[in-house]
């Protein structure tokens, strides 16, 4: 968190609450992908990298592989980020750990996260639905974090599907989720769907290009923090999101992201 200059850990307890009154000028620097404009995205590298640049939390993409192990990688192949060819769900986790993601670095299962990272830092993690429809990972994730004894405040979960932030709050409504969402469901975006989504998530997250402050300022009215994406196209809005006083960003740079934070300030 900047503004503030507050330790990483800090940084949860801020979630859900400050924006809701809006008192919050503290901004979480959540490293999409780790510091992936710097690092290969999804790789030790990235996250360490991110840390060291101050990120209030690391983001994780999780996929399944074929033998049910959740990995974190953005897309459904491993073609863009690795040297392999391949659908994620048709690989085992051992047939991954073959693959180079960048700078020799191999694909990080959640697990070896958990395990690298334990308790010292921030998760901001993103579950999918397969290919069907159908939700595959919410369980195994929060046995994983339960077994690494990692904290709920240290935690945020985030999908675009809004049945797996719902099974989510189910399974334990103690949880902080944020809903992402698409272009279409922004622009339907009213007092009433904001209030059921702050029956269960703390905030949304909303691609940078669709927010303006008047829908900044609605969200934040109805009690939910705003989180902003980029599309590649970070430098383009950032000082933007900065005005509209969003709660979060997701950067691939959050060294550039804390200097242009700091410069606002
Ligand atoms: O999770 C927020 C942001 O990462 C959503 O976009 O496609 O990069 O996962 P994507
Ligand atoms: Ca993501």
């Amino acid at each position: 968190m900047l503004a503030a200059g507050v330790l990483l850990l800090a940084g949860c307890t801020l979630v859900g609450t400050e924006a809701a009154n809006g008192t919050n000028n503290e901004l979480l620097v959540i490293a999409h992908r780790g510091a992936s404009a710097v690092e290969p995205e999804h790789t030790f590298r990235a996250y360490d990298q991110a840390l060291e640049d101050g990120a209030d939390y690391i983001e994780i993409d999780l996929r399944k592989t074929a033998d049910n192990e959740l990995i974190a990688m953005h897309d459904d192949t491993v073609d863009r980020t690795t040297d392999g060819k391949g659908l994620v769900e048709n690989m085992t986790l051992m047939e991954l750990k073959t693959l180079d993601a960048g700078e020799g670095q191999s694909v990080p299962s959640l697990e070896e996260i958990l395990e690298r990272y334990g308790d010292s830092v921030n998760y901001y993690i993103e579950t999918r639905e397969s290919d069907d429809g159908e939700l595959i990972m919410e369980e195994d994730l929060l046995q994983l974090l339960e077994r690494h004894r990692i904290p709920k405040r240290q935690v945020i979960l985030q999908s675009f599907s809004e049945a797996s932030v719902n099974a989510l709050h189910d399974l334990n409504p103690a949880l902080t989720l944020v809903q992402l969402l698409k272009k279409k469901e922004v622009e339907q975006l009213d007092a009433d769907n904001l209030q059921d989504f702050q029956k269960k998530a703390v905030g949304v997250g909303i691609y940078a290009g669709m927010l303006d402050k008047s829908l900044v300022d609605l969200i934040q009215m109805n009690g939910l923090e705003v989180h902003a994406y980029y599309r590649g196209d970070e430098r383009e809005w950032t000082e933007e999101m900065l005005r509209y006083n969003v709660d979060g960003i997701f950067s691939d740079d959050p060294a550039y992201l804390a200097n242009i934070a700091e410069k606002q300030e």
